[in-house]
Formats: C-alpha cells, sequence, structure tokens
C-alpha cells in the first residue's frame, strides 16, 4: 500500500510514521508513506498556498493551484484508487469502511486546513471524503494519521500475529473481550479459570460471551 499524504504541514507526521507499527511496515516495505508539502506546489513567490474566502467572511480557503499542482503529478506517475480528503462533514470512518479502503493499493490523503479547501478541489478531485468524529480539528493532518494507522494495520504482514487484526474490537459489530497476562494473581485479584484451564473451546466461548455482554452495555448500537 502507499499513502501519498498532501499537507501544508508536512512536519506534524514525523513522529507517527516513523514509530512502532507504522515504521514496522515501511521498513519491511509493506508500507510506503509519501508526505508532500503544499508549498513545493505554490507558484507564488512568497509560497503561499491560501487565500480570503469569496464573499468575505473569517478564515483562509487553500486554493486549487497548488493541490492540482501536486495531484496531477502524483496521478501522471502511478494510478490511485481513491483521493481522500479529511473534513469534518465527510462520512465518519469506522472500521468497515477501514476494511474496504485496506484493499486499495494507492490513495492520496488531502489535508485541509484553515476553513478548508477551495470547494472545485472536492468537486474535480476527490473521490471521497472522510470525517474521523463529529468534532473539529485544527487541520486534517491528524485525521490523515488516524486513517492511516487504521488502514495500515490491516495490510497483511504488518502485524506479527496475523489474526490479531481479525480479533480487533468492531471486526465483527463486537467489542473486544477482556484481555489478562501474568501474574495470574495480583493483588488477590485473579484471572477468570477458564483462561488458565487450556481448553480451547471454552475459552472461545467464553471470548464470545464477553464480547456480547460488553457490546451490549457499552455499544448496544452496534448489535441492532
Ligand atoms: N478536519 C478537521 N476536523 C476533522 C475531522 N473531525 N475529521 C476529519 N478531518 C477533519
Amino acid at each position: 500500500m502507499r499513502l501519498d499524504i498532501i499537507t501544508c504541514l508536512p512536519e506534524l507526521f514525523d513522529g507517527p510514521i516513523n514509530q512502532s507499527i507504522v515504521k514496522r511496515a515501511q521498513q519491511k516495505g509493506l508500507v510506503e508513506i509519501h508526505v508532500h508539502n503544499l508549498r513545493d506546489y505554490s507558484t507564488n513567490k512568497h509560497k503561499n498556498v491560501d487565500d480570503y474566502a469569496f464573499g468575505g467572511g473569517a478564515g483562509m480557503v487553500l486554493m486549487i493551484e497548488p493541490i492540482d499542482a501536486c495531484i496531477s503529478k502524483l496521478k501522471s506517475e502511478r494510478e490511485y484508487q481513491e483521493v481522500i480528503y479529511l473534513t469534518p462533514d465527510g462520512e465518519t470512518l469506522n472500521q468497515g469502511i477501514a476494511n474496504g479502503l485496506s484493499m486499495n493499493e494507492n490513495m492520496i490523503l488531502l489535508c485541509g486546513h484553515y476553513k478548508g479547501v477551495d470547494q472545485r478541489v472536492r468537486d474535480h478531485f476527490v473521490t471521497r471524503e472522510i470525517s474521523i468524529g463529529d468534532y473539529v480539528l485544527s487541520g486534517g493532518e491528524l485525521a490523515a494519521m488516524v486513517l492511516a494507522d487504521s488502514l495500515i494495520r490491516l495490510v497483511p504482514g504488518v502485524l506479527n500475529d496475523e489474526s490479531s487484526a481479525l480479533t480487533d474490537s468492531f471486526q465483527d459489530n463486537l467489542l473486544a473481550p477482556p484481555v489478562y497476562t501474568r501474574p495470574a494473581e495480583y493483588k488477590g485479584w485473579s484471572v477468570p479459570d477458564v483462561l488458565t484451564s487450556g481448553h480451547e473451546a471454552n475459552i472461545e466461548k467464553w471470548r464470545h460471551d464477553e464480547a456480547v455482554k460488553r457490546t451490549q452495555e457499552r455499544r448496544p448500537d452496534l448489535l441492532t
């Protein structure tokens, strides 16, 4: 999977894409992440990428020219299945959307800032608009990181234990059951006996029952 992230704040990505699972996915050659600074595509001498909104009002709008220049260059180099714009008015990200998108080979993630991007970018370049929740962030960068992380961990081979992503919360519309590790007894608090019994069928049943119970208690909407 290759992700091309377009942003006017490329430095924000330095930490998240160079740590932990995402870092290892890149080292293993399973994922490529390329961060593009929108300013590098600005043609004006001050390297501006935003301007005032037509009609007035507070807030700057990202201009179409540098975004077009960046997207067009990328598209001339390879085919992209999606150009995703991160925006609070997009469809809300969930595990089903992440699963679907994780099948793609190449995607562009466009991060908005200030008041967003010129509507013509959305009309003519963007194929999908995604929000990470009903709240407003200062820009699309954190949302792009959340989306990227949710996709990368689904790429086969990224997680050490192949089945691990399949047992995540939400994968079968159930929250994940509780987990325990050593010691089996701590300050008198013990691990459920079934988990140390070695009886695999009973363990599976216990996990499923606990997942259903937790989902009923916390997210009954997932069960309907
Ligand atoms: N940009 C600002 N807020 C956002 C959100 N909630 N989701 C995606 N992109 C955003």
